[in-house]
């Protein structure tokens, strides 16, 4: 177990805000989750995070931070004809699971490549890029429920989940300590190559069919090219979730913008992405201080150094005012805010 006081959260948030707290503990096996549940059990505050790279902390956290600790641990512990089974720990970062997969030939999680976060994260957060999601992998969920210390597991139907929810964002919020989650590969390859601009970039690489590998590495450069490196620029990612609007919004706002990109999710409703919403009211690239909005991906809000948490929250409303002024649609953010 790790466990100091007064302790700077500056290497657990990718924004890389200097905000602390007043304890910090990091559980390594499940006997050491159960006596962290039996602590923060008591504690009026505490607070669950895993690498911190969906986290936006706006103040020094006067209570318990939890996380699990940071390390690679997997293991095969379930083989049927088509897929194998593989349990992770919690803070295992999630893309050193594909690179482990990619290797052994289990496959379903390229496209989720180069994702920052751990598999813990994951499992709440239910990650997802390319027209894949984490939520699609996840069999089993083992977790220590605070209340008690019991050990529970949950089965990939009991999470529900949906476009970045599950059950653990909502009425199980603060209820578990996750220990490690099962994913389900597939032995059978099956890229999915539709999504956004994988085939372009397969063009331009000059490969018609991609390997397993070829298609990891693929979607890390798509990545790397639009997504800025949280050790250089301070981000989250994406700082907003893609707003989903009903045929009738959507079809009004398309006699305005013919061009307006969407992913149809159903016959009634379309997602619509934020950050062409937000680059349409001009404030990709711009700076306002010490923060800003990424210039290659209008999604993502960036401390371009030394900002705090209060100067992004600052930011991510005036850009939520402007896209309601604009297109009368409310942008909810992705990212965790403390
Ligand atoms: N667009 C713009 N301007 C911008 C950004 C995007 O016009 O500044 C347009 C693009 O041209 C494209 C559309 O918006 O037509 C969608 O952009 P993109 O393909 O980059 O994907 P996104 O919807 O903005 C989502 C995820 C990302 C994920 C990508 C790829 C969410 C909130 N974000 O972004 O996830 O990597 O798709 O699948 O769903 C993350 O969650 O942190 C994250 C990076």
């Amino acid at each position: 177990m790790i466990e100091k006081e007064k302790y700077s959260l500056k290497e657990h948030n990718t924004f890389g805000i200097d905000a602390s707290c007043a304890s910090f503990m990091a559980y390594g096996n499940v006997v050491e989750a159960r006596q962290v549940a039996a602590r923060i059990r008591e504690a009026a505050l505490f607070l669950i995070i895993g690498s911190g790279s969906n986290l936006l902390l706006t103040h020094d956290f006067e209570g318990i931070v939890v996380t699990p600790e940071s390390r690679f641990e997997v293991d095969i512990v379930g083989e049927e004809q088509a897929y194998t089974y593989l349990r992770c720990w919690a803070g295992t970062l999630f893309d050193d699971v594909i690179a482990y997969a990619v290797e052994h030939q289990l496959y379903g999680a390229e496209n989720l490549s180069l994702i920052p976060g751990e598999v813990g994260a994951s499992a709440v957060q239910n990650i997802g890029a390319y027209g894949a999601e984490a939520g699609d992998l996840i069999s089993e969920v083992e977790a220590v429920e605070i209340a008690t210390g019991k050990i529970v597991v949950f089965h990939h139907t009991d999470c529900e989940y949906g476009y970045r929810q599950s059950k653990f964002k909502h009425s199980w919020k603060n209820k578990y300590l996750i220990t490690s989650v099962v994913y389900r590969f597939s032995k059978v390859y099956n890229p999915r190559l539709e999504y956004g601009n994988i085939r372009s970039a397969l063009r331009e690489a000059g490969i018609d069919m991609p390997t397993p590998q070829q298609l990891r590495d693929t979607i890390i450069r798509i990545r790397q090219a639009k997504l800025p490196d949280p050790k250089v620029l301070g981000n989250a990612g994406s700082f907003f979730m893609n707003p989903i609007v009903g045929r009738d919004k959507y079809e009004s706002l398309l006699k305005t913008f013919p061009q307006m990109p969407h992913y149809t999710i159903d016959a009634l409703h379309e997602k619509i992405p934020a950050g062409w919403l937000i680059d349409k009211c001009g404030w990709k690239g711009k700076t306002v201080g010490r923060v800003g909005v990424y210039d290659k991906q209008a999604l993502v809000l960036v401390n371009h150094g030394q900002a705090t948490g209060s100067e992004v929250l600052a930011l991510c409303r005036e850009v939520q005012r402007d896209v309601f002024n604009k297109f009368g649609i409310e942008i909810k953010p992705e990212v965790n805010i403390v």
